[in-house]
């Protein structure tokens, strides 16, 4: 167990990002009753994916981590799950054609509420209020009223995971996550497309498969992995108050592990070595990700990696990239060598979305052409380095969404406004998720060509 940690050993550490509840008391009376409540996951899934994970930082796999940049009380709902659960198996689908892996699937869903935030207020016409800060703390409306942080919201946060989690598990289970059933989404999608032409190739290619897998007697009907699949959850642990409540021992193990979701991440914002949100994850042993963004040194790394995982296991750490399209061969050359030289077994991910996000129309949106670029540079990069670019991390919804600019159907800025839902970050709609993925994957064929090119020399 890690060296004088308990599950609230936090709390007497300096901290960011932290809401400012009017009343102790209740926020106290809310955090005892969460901790009375069952847990969301078991160890036993967060080891599981730890083994996933430690496969694709060996180069054995791809991770697919996407969700909504904040989940809300307004959008839940059994559609926007299913849209969402389509949207991201057709993903991975496609990705796991591209990089002839298995893809490791983790939603940033059914825990994904809190959202750090660059001011402590919000002016609106000369009128400052505080900060919305994810639904599990304040609402979005622009009243003071609203803004209160209310520790009952925490109560709400949990029953919504929880039905949510609920309903992935059937469908991830129950037969709705079949391949053949995928497979079929994913013709629908490209025959819809502008771009049905530039698809279509690999499209017809993973049908090809799949008829050759039929021919031979593989079906879905006597084989599981074909009608079930593997999916996690995540989130941002941002507010500890609440992750402390949902921290369990693992009566196997002995070990403590969070409960809130599988995986769950540290923001870019709250990662100073010294900091609450690195003591309370480095007890816990899930697996965890790192947010590195453009100010974070090689030795910075280094530190917290030794926080982190000072066993050095593989799968317990993902280092999920954040730089934008014209930083990251900036910035992230110096990451992977520091890596490298010290021998530190992580998963390098790419996360395109919030190094890109620019205002337009008054609207936050993000262009697909940078969030394609800064993938497409992450993945030359470590090719030049000869490691692994092992995933991609995206905020995303099932959801027709007007949020993020371009994609095939060129959205402009003028459309922003049509269907803006998010209550935090630009999204990529359906489509546009599943583009990225085609894209991808054409992409890591060219590389895994080329790879062949130079060992049959
Ligand atoms: C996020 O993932 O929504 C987020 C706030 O990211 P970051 O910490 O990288 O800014
Ligand atoms: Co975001």
């Amino acid at each position: 167990m890690a060296q004088n940690w308990t599950p609230n050993s936090w709390r007497n550490k300096p901290i960011q990002q932290v809401p400012d509840y009017p009343d102790a008391a209740a926020l106290e009376a809310t955090e005892a009753r969460l901790a009375k409540f069952p847990p969301l996951v078991f160890a036993g899934e967060a080891r599981r994916l730890k083994a996933s994970l430690a496969k694709v930082a060996d180069g054995q796999g791809f991770l697919l981590q996407g969700g909504d940049c904040a989940e809300s009380f307004a959008e839940h709902g059994a559609d926007t799950i299913r849209d969402f659960f389509r949207a991201f198996l057709q993903m991975a689908v496609v990705l796991t054609f591209g990089a002839q892996q298995p893809v490791v699937k983790v939603g940033r869903i059914a825990g994904q509420f809190a959202k750090p935030r660059s001011s402590n207020t919000e002016t609106q016409n000369g009128v400052s209020l505080p900060s919305y800060r994810g639904d599990i703390i304040n609402g979005i409306e622009f009243t003071e009223e609203a803004r209160v942080p209310n520790p009952e919201r925490q109560i709400m946060a949990y029953r919504q995971s929880a039905a949510t989690l609920n309903l992935l598990r059937a469908f991830a289970m129950g037969g709705y996550a079949n391949l053949e059933n995928v497979h079929q989404w994913m013709l629908g999608f490209v025959k819809d497309s502008p771009q049905a032409e530039r698809y279509r190739k690999l499209a017809d290619r993973i049908s090809e498969t799949m008829d050759f897998m039929k021919a031979i007697g593989i079906s879905a009907e006597n084989h599981p992995g074909l009608r079930e699949t593997d999916f996690f959850t995540s989130h941002e642990a941002l507010l500890l108050g609440y992750e402390q409540a949902l921290t369990r021992v693992d009566s196997t193990s002995g070990d403590w592990y969070a409960t809130s979701g599988h995986m769950i991440w540290i923001g870019d914002r709250t990662r100073q070595p010294d900091h609450a949100h690195i003591e309370y994850c480095r007890g816990i042993k899930n697996p965890i990700g790192l947010k590195c963004g453009p100010s974070l040194t090689g030795d910075g790394l280094l530190e917290l990696i030794d926080l982190l995982n000072p066993a050095n296991e593989a799968g317990r750490l993902t280092l999920i990239c954040r730089f934008g399209h014209d930083k990251v061969a900036e910035h992230l050359p110096r990451l992977i060598r520091a890596v490298e030289r010290e021998g530190k077994k992580v998963v390098w991910s790419c996360d395109p979305m919030h190094g890109n996000t620019i205002t337009l129309n008054n609207y936050k949106t993000r262009p697909f052409e940078r969030i394609l670029s800064e993938v497409e540079s992450f993945f030359q990069i470590h090719r030049a380095e000869g490691t692994h670019p092992g995933g991609v991390h995206i905020e995303m919804t099932g959801n027709d969404v007007t949020e993020c600019t371009g994609g095939a159907r060129a959205l402009s800025g003028a459309d922003l406004g049509d269907r803006y839902h998010t209550h935090c970050d630009p999204r990529l709609n359906a489509d546009q998720a599943l583009e990225l993925a085609f894209l991808l994957a054409e992409r890591m064929k060219t590389g895994r060509d080329e790879k062949r090119m130079v060992v049959n020399g």
